[in-house]
């Protein structure tokens, strides 16, 4: 079973992904996803190559992109083949408001022909095996619906999907649906063997992707996302120490200050990542809260060690 980090936009940058190596590494990391149009606009590539760095410890690494123009995703295939990826993965279960007005993300759902569009211009401008990330469907009454979506993308001969068990209307508010693996399971025999079928959904833990991967022997891999915002050890057998934890985040901001190009405020998305469910996190999480900078985080957090 694979065990991949989610791609999350504003989290999965390559901050949190070296941080989550130093705890555990994944076997799989994605970036976040990039905008295709912004790619192929002179405006906009500097951004995205900015995006689109690797460091040491990401590869293997997929790069997610997403966009509406198949022309585009040629574009930026044919470069990313360059920079080092181990595969292209299209975003197709984005529900950002933004992203589905412009026809990417989950509005490809709506647009099927359109998507399988720009799957075999991306196939067919790189050598890189090409994956797709989707949901189930955008809603359980509107358009076409996850047994006919899913097999349209399957006879694509995508080497990986991922399917994030919930349609695009139902966000994150109902349980991820598993009761549909078998049957996910079973489109992915009947028409394309060789595609890897990733889970992806509610998944906290690697303990927890174990237990899935025994009750579904069918999948190839398990996608872990909110759950490694919560516990970026998430990938380990063992829960970390508060110590390490402490550590953790010190290295965290160590590599923030070198590698990071996003503004210190944030930082703070982070901090209930490693100061939670002890008496007094919230008063140390607050003083984070309101520091300014690195430094003045890192005082605190020494001081934290100090009293444990
Ligand atoms: C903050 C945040 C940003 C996300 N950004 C992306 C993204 O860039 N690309 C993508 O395919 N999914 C994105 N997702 C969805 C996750 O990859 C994943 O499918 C979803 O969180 C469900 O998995 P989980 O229950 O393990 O979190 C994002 C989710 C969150 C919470």
């Amino acid at each position: 079973m694979i065990l991949i980090l989610a791609p999350m936009e504003g989290v999965t940058d390559a901050v949190f992904r070296q941080v989550v190596a130093r705890a555990q590494r994944p076997d799989l990391f994605f970036t976040e996803f990039t905008n295709v149009n912004s790619f192929a606009s002179l405006k906009g590539r500097k951004n995205a190559l900015e995006r689109f760095k690797i460091t040491e410890t990401d590869p293997p690494i997929i790069a997610q992109i997403w966009g509406r123009v198949p022309e585009y995703f040629s574009e930026t295939a044919r470069a990313l083949q360059k920079m080092g990826f181990f595969g292209v993965d299209i975003n197709m279960g984005c529900p950002d408001r933004h992203v589905v007005a412009n026809g990417g993300g989950a509005g490809m759902i709506k647009t099927p022909e359109l998507a399988v569009e720009c799957i075999r211009a991306t196939k067919e401008a790189t050598e890189l095996p090409v994956s797709a990330k989707t949901r189930l469907s955008y809603s359980n009454t509107e358009g076409i619906q996850y047994n006919e979506w899913l097999p349209l993308l399957l006879k694509e001969q995508l080497s990986m999907l991922t399917v994030h068990l919930r349609t695009k209307t139902e966000m994150s508010k109902v349980p991820a649906h598993y009761e549909l693996i078998p049957e996910i399971l079973k489109m992915r025999d009947e028409i394309a063997p060789e595609t890897k079928i990733i889970v992806n959904g509610d998944v906290k833990n690697r303990k927890e992707a174990e237990v899935l991967a025994e009750k579904y022997p069918g999948i190839d891999g398990v996608m872990i996302g909110r759950g490694a915002i919560s516990n970026p050890f998430c990938f380990r057998e063992t829960e970390p120490t508060q110590k390490e934890l402490y550590e953790l985040l010190l290295y965290h901001l160590e590599v923030f200050e070198r590698d990071s190009r996003r503004p210190f405020e944030t930082m703070r998305h982070f901090f209930k990542s490693y100061v939670k469910d002890f008496p007094g996190a919230g008063e140390i999480r607050n003083r984070m809260m309101v520091a300014e900078n690195a430094e003045e985080v890192r005082r605190i957090v020494k001081d934290a060690i100090m009293g444990l």
